[in-house]
């Protein structure tokens, strides 16, 4: 087998960056190594799963799996399955589940989104086309819906609701607020749809494979989601990025494509001159864009968006909901767990990959 380093695989280096920081706390020593444990146990189900009765099909499925990728979603199930049983089979299984529906997430996202690169790796429609992404999509959600439904109703109610949801973002990103609506009013709507639905999902299903708490599941759902809105929020500040070594996306995926992130709706809240002008000169890139110019049109407005206060506004929005996220831990006793979900919501909010 080859050895493989942190530096020679960008996404296993993103991975430990955030398992060092979710454990950095002088409480974490034993937390860290078990939850280390059952991340390896995922992976080795999430390899398990990624087989299909078609060879091709097992190509393309698990083609962005071993990209990388930073397992955010089962990170947080494992940890908020420590509040139960800790990690049993059960946990592994629904944590794969939804790391499952994730990826398939991706492959989409990244043909809506136009996107040539995805952890580091072309995306999968740029290797096969359209339909063979949107297909390999449709395979993994039928996969993450398979192993739920071991699980009993309540697991597969947690799945289809958290899928409707994200779908549901998705198309409200898609066809933008409605008339008269308050476009960021809209859009954190759809980043709590599209992305707070389902890290909701895993800090939920972490407390209900486990056993867990009862009276624990409505504010670890109410924590995954705001944690999940940071994040996100922070993603669209990654998506104006110069470095995408350590991003593994095309810096202005999204704002090229004409998906409006949140730096971009801030900056039309403002009405000084440079604001104005440079909210002028993206429309005009990405109108440009649309009608087949080079997408390095929006190079300059880019960088200068990056340098923009309504960027620095986005982290701060960021640093609110994760804000948000740390309050819902209120309910659980003090301890590696709470230490570990409160540094988890600080590293979603301030994070580079
Ligand atoms: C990317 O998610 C898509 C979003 C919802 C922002 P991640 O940033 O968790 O992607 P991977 O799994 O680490 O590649
Ligand atoms: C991805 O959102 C959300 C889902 C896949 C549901 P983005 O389009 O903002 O994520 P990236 O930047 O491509 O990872
Ligand atoms: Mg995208
Ligand atoms: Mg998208």
């Amino acid at each position: 087998m080859t050895p493989t380093s942190s530096a020679s695989d960008p996404g296993l280096a993103r991975r430990l960056g955030l398992t060092e920081r979710v454990f950095a706390g002088a409480k974490s020593r034993r937390l860290v190594r078990v939850v280390e444990d059952a991340l390896a146990l995922v992976e080795d189900k999430l390899a398990a799963e990624l087989s299909f009765a078609d060879g091709f099909a097992t190509t393309t499925g698990r083609y962005l799996y071993e990209a990388g990728g930073k397992r955010v979603r089962p990170m947080l199930a494992l940890l908020t399955a420590q509040l139960g049983d800790g990690v049993t089979p059960d946990v592994v299984e629904g944590a794969t589940a939804l790391e499952l529906t994730h990826l398939g997430s991706l492959y989409h996202d990244d043909v809506m989104d136009s996107a040539d690169v995805r952890r580091g790796v072309p995306s999968a429609h740029s290797v096969w086309g359209n339909n063979v992404a949107i297909l390999t999509g449709d395979l993994l959600f039928s996969r993450a819906s398979q192993i739920m439904a071991r699980h009993g109703e309540r697991a597969m109610r947690l799945q289809a609701d958290t899928f409707e949801r994200l779908v549901l973002g998705q198309l409200h990103e898609t066809v933008g607020p409605p008339a008269g609506a308050d476009p960021v009013a809209h859009y954190l709507g759809v980043l709590a749809d599209k992305t707070g639905s389902l890290i909701a999902a895993a800090a939920q299903a972490g407390v209900i494979f486990s056993n867990g708490p009862a009276e624990l599941e409505a504010p670890m759902t109410r924590f995954g989601e705001a944690a999940g809105v940071a994040f996100q929020l922070l993603d669209d500040v990654i998506d104006l990025s110069a470095d995408p070594d350590e991003t593994g996306k095309v810096p202005g995926t999204d704002l090229r494509a004409g998906v409006p992130t949140m730096p971009y709706l801030l900056l039309g809240q403002r009405s000084d001159a440079a604001s104005v002008d440079l909210r002028a000169r993206i429309d005009d890139g990405v109108a440009r864009i649309a009608d087949g110019a080079n997408t390095d049109v929006l190079d300059r407005p880019l960088a200068d968006l990056r340098e923009h206060a309504a960027t620095d506004a986005t982290r701060a929005l960021a640093h609110r909901w994760s804000t948000d996220a740390i309050t819902a831990l209120d309910p659980l006793p003090d301890g590696p767990v709470r230490e570990a979900l409160t540094r988890f919501a600080q590293a979603v909010a301030d994070r580079s990959s």
